[in-house]
């Protein structure tokens, strides 16, 4: 089968701080975005499509400049995205679905994810052909309260059973294509991952092991960290 992979890098960045969205930060020399299609750019995926903010051309240009011509030549010319990371998503599937060969599956990753392994990659492929539709989670390590308007706790959903989902979450192309456009045909324009609008079309969601270190860089302090990290200042 044929695999892409949409990697969506247009948000704001803006709860990163700094001079520049989190996505074009250097972490180590590279930035988050580069380190992100490198991780994703296993043997067994093709096409990479990245999902950019309007404006951000040059910015991308410079992030990807440095990759490998190996890496390079797979990039599909950068699509914009829109206001929410679902209306990221679907411009970038949209892009793939007009592009010369669809491909059978699709990997949906997110920027802000530089440490997926090699292996995570491998595992998304591997489940979602067996499965359709396969995203990685983690055990939840805080208990989680669902809380109403005005911070009252309504429940408290079994820890055990809850699991936080992180990306690449691995699809059949043209099946999550289908869910993307039905869901913002139907007004549903307030999915926060690709599971999500999978499961509101209908479709059974796997979740496999996900990796406790692959994190989405969110806030400032996130950044740090990452880069000391990359700059082998943590033992
Ligand atoms: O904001 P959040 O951390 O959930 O973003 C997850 C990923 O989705 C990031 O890589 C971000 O760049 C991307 N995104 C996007 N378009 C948006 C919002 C977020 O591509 N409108």
């Amino acid at each position: 089968p044929t695999v892409a992979a949409v990697i969506v890098a247009a948000g704001s960045g803006h709860r990163a701080g700094g001079p520049l969205p989190k996505q074009y930060q250097s972490l180590g020399g590279e930035t988050v975005l580069a380190c992100s299609i490198a991780a994703l750019s296993q043997p067994g995926v093709g096409t990479l499509a990245c999902v950019i903010a309007a404006g951000g051309e040059a910015l991308y240009d410079e992030a990807v400049a440095g990759l490998p011509e190996t890496v390079a030549r797979r990039l599909l010319p950068p699509t914009v995205g829109g206001a929410t990371r679902q209306a990221s998503v679907r411009a970038g599937l949209e892009a793939l679905a007009a592009s010369a060969s669809p491909p059978d599956l699709v990997l949906v990753h997110d920027a802000a994810r530089p440490f997926v392994s090699a292996a995570l990659v491998d595992r998304a492929i591997n489940r979602a052909l067996a499965f359709g539709a396969a995203v990685p989670g983690v055990p939840v390590v805080d208990t989680v309260k669902r809380v109403d308007g005005r911070g009252v706790v309504v429940d408290s959903p079994e820890r055990g059973a809850l699991r936080a989902v992180q990306t690449p979450q691995a699809f059949r192309f043209a099946a999550l294509l289908d869910a993307h456009r039905r869901a913002a045909e139907a007004g549903r324009v307030d999915l926060t991952d690709d599971a999500a609008v999978m499961e509101w079309a209908g479709h059974e969601v796997h979740v496999f092991d996900g990796e406790p270190g692959n994190v989405k860089l969110t806030t400032a302090q996130d950044m740090a960290r990452a880069r000391a990290e990359a700059e082998g200042m943590l033992e």
